[in-house]
């Protein structure tokens, strides 16, 4: 069991060997009360979930999969920001166990030389003005290997082992639990506009060409920069577009 340097991140645990997805079953602790804080792991999931609707490979004792509980004090609309805030500190997580060259794509996918290594997954309880709770669920490949990787996520996905960077689960899980409790707390007590700027820094899309996906277009230009309210400001022939965290998706061209 991990040695913790937080202060209430990752206090209560909830373990499983195998679950369907843990952002499901720390959905369920949360509506029964769970403390902010607790974050629920499972060894393997048979349901991971990911962004739009797509399926999150989690097979067994291969990353770290897990899930957080928190109860900000902030509006709900705030919300796409809070995932920027992991991006970020899970970003610094991974920097300082070693590896190096990895970097954000927006809104919160963290490569490395342009493959997915972590995919975080924010589910929100809430009404029009307040949250009840929300469940931040991240997923970082770890042992994972080329030879479980389907065909078509063998060009998209990475791993530490991959990577050659070696890397102990319950290590790094602590450093992602620390990087989150930071910033999660720069956050509410300053706002966002100093994670925001960390994470311009740690971007590894800003500069560069990229295709966005809308449910009824798609336009290529420049991503140039990130505005107070997190979204992705890119560069067309047209001028300057404004894209939302939400159903899109962005790829680099
Ligand atoms: C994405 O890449 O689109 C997001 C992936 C999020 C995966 C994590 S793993 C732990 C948690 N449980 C899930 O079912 N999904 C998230």
């Amino acid at each position: 069991s991990p040695k913790l340097k937080t202060k209430y991140f990752g206090k209560k645990i909830v373990y499983y060997e195998k679950v369907d997805s843990t952002n499901t079953a720390a959905k369920k602790i949360a509506d029964q009360g769970a403390e902010e804080g607790t974050i629920v792991v499972a060894e393997e999931q048979t349901g991971g979930r990911g962004r739009l609707s797509r399926s999150f490979l989690s097979p067994f004792a291969q990353g770290i999969w897990f899930s957080i509980i928190l109860r900000p004090t902030f509006p709900p609309m705030e919300v796409s920001k809070m995932t920027l805030v992991a991006a970020v500190a899970l970003t610094k997580a991974l920097r300082k166990m070693g590896l190096i060259h990895c970097g954000i794509k927006w809104p919160n996918d963290i490569l490395v030389h342009d493959r997915k290594i972590v995919g975080i997954l924010t589910e929100l309880n809430a009404s029009v003005e307040k949250i009840n709770y929300m469940v931040m669920g991240i997923g970082i490949n770890t042992a994972l290997t080329k030879k479980v990787l389907p065909r078509d996520l063998k060009k998209t996905v990475t791993s530490f082992a991959i990577e050659n960077v070696p890397v102990h689960r319950s290590e790094l899980l602590q450093e992602v639990l620390l990087q989150l409790e930071h910033y999660y707390t720069v956050a509410q007590e300053q706002g966002f506009a100093p994670v925001l700027e960390e994470w311009k820094m740690l971007s590894c899309m800003l500069g560069k060409d990229v295709e966005v996906s809308l449910t009824d277009h798609t336009f290529t230009g420049k991503a140039v920069d990130l505005d107070e309210n997190g979204n992705l400001v890119v560069e067309t022939a047209n001028g300057l577009e404004k894209v939302l965290a939400g159903d899109v998706q962005v790829r680099s061209v």
